[in-house]
């Protein structure tokens, strides 16, 4: 398949949505329609769609008016994993799977579909890689409000849900400061605290709690009590739902046997504030952003990142690129082999600058923050 001339190709989105995900599509459709003379193909709610055979052509008018609107016009499914699909349970409740990818195979035959551009994140380029083994040619376009794909500075729709918890974090603050209350607001991420660092570096949380740096309970009070002894009497801590205590696990909100990522995290927001307040006989509250993080219009920075990743995974693909998946490296736009990325999750280094401005600027990580000697690398998100 890969030697063929390509005259078509599918685009899918996969895995969890998040803002700039319409404004992807249009791009790749109209990059591939206008400037290269392709067909497209749109397939419904990811490998489910794939599997199932769900596939329409998109035409410009089709992709028109969409680059401005959340979600995804394609749909999505983050359960369904081609090579290891879930079909049911055992007698002892066990969740029995199947290779689906044959079936895969044929929906692509059938539609002709020359190169299949999948957007997703670690999980859904893990997937794709499956597929790879099965001859079929995949341009994968990072997307992911946690940031945490390997080989990309950054992902799409990262900066939409930074841009909202944010906004979401300064409320908190006016209130927090009426009542001398400490707000814990719990934001996603999954194993990476990229939401939870940048937003609490854009709205001046106190304490920001990330996977990256297990936190201790003795740190977090005793920074919050001085803060109230010396100064104002409330406090706004951040926490990334992958964050955890020093020797202590994360929190699971849900065990999820049907999909390929069974794990999801929730639930140390309450923990944390709930630990602070006894703690310190300070009052506190939770509040837990979740899917609105996922949600709404992509701020300008997402529409203009959607459409330089889609003209170039099309540009790339006609340039003779074959399994690969486009990547943003110091602001220049590249592309890695899809298998290197799939599946690995890109946390923060603790050498990230973002980290040291943090520090420097008086917040707290409720542990200490040992860079290692010359760990510098460029700041990689604004
Ligand atoms: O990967 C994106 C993400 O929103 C994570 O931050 C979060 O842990 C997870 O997806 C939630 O997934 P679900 O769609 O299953 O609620």
């Amino acid at each position: 398949m890969s030697q063929r001339p390509i005259r078509r190709i599918g685009v899918m989105t996969a895995g969890g949505d998040c803002p700039g995900l319409n404004a992807t599509i249009r791009s790749v459709a109209k990059t591939a329609i206008y400037r290269y003379g392709l067909e497209v193909v749109g397939i419904a709610d990811g490998f489910l769609g794939l599997i199932e055979g769900r596939c329409r052509s998109l035409d410009p008018r089709d992709v028109s008016g969409i680059l401005t609107r959340g979600g995804t016009i394609l749909g999505s499914n983050n359960r369904a994993n081609p090579a290891r699909q879930f079909v049911g349970t055992d007698e002892h409740g066990n969740a029995l799977h199947e290779d689906l990818r044959p079936r895969c195979v044929e929906t692509v035959e059938r539609h002709g579909i020359d190169t299949l551009v999948v957007i997703g994140g670690d999980g859904t380029m893990s997937a794709a890689s499956r597929l790879i083994e099965c001859g079929i040619n995949v341009i994968g376009i990072p997307k992911t409000i946690d940031n945490d794909l390997v080989g990309s500075e950054i992902t799409i729709g990262f900066l939409t849900a930074v841009a909202t918890a944010t906004e979401a974090i300064d409320k908190l603050h006016s209130t927090a400061e009426s009542h001398h209350r400490v707000m814990v607001c719990e934001v996603m991420g999954r194993n990476a605290g990229w939401i939870a660092a940048t937003a609490g570096v854009a709205s001046g949380s106190d304490v920001i709690l990330i996977p990256e740096l297990p936190f201790q309970w003795d740190s977090i009070c005793e920074f919050i009590d001085a803060r109230r002894r010396h100064g104002p009497g409330f406090a706004i801590v951040v926490v990334a739902e992958g964050a955890r205590p020093k020797n202590g696990e994360a929190v699971v909100a849900q065990v999820d046997v049907q999909s390929a990522d069974p794990i999801r995290l929730g639930g140390i927001g309450a923990v944390v504030a709930h630990e602070i307040g006894a703690r310190t006989g300070l009052e506190t509250r939770t509040t837990v952003l979740g899917h609105v993080q996922r949600g709404g219009a992509p701020i300008a920075a997402d529409r203009v990142l959607a459409t330089n990743f889609g003209f170039w995974a099309v540009s790339a693909l006609m340039d003779g690129a074959r399994n690969r998946l486009i990547v943003r490296q110091r602001q220049t736009y590249t592309d890695v082999d899809l298998l290197h990325a799939a599946g690995r999750q890109r946390t923060i280094p603790l050498g990230d600058p973002i980290l040291d401005a943090a520090r420097a600027v008086g917040t707290s990580f409720g542990a200490t923050l040992e860079v290692p000697p010359g760990a510098r690398p460029p700041s990689v998100i604004c």
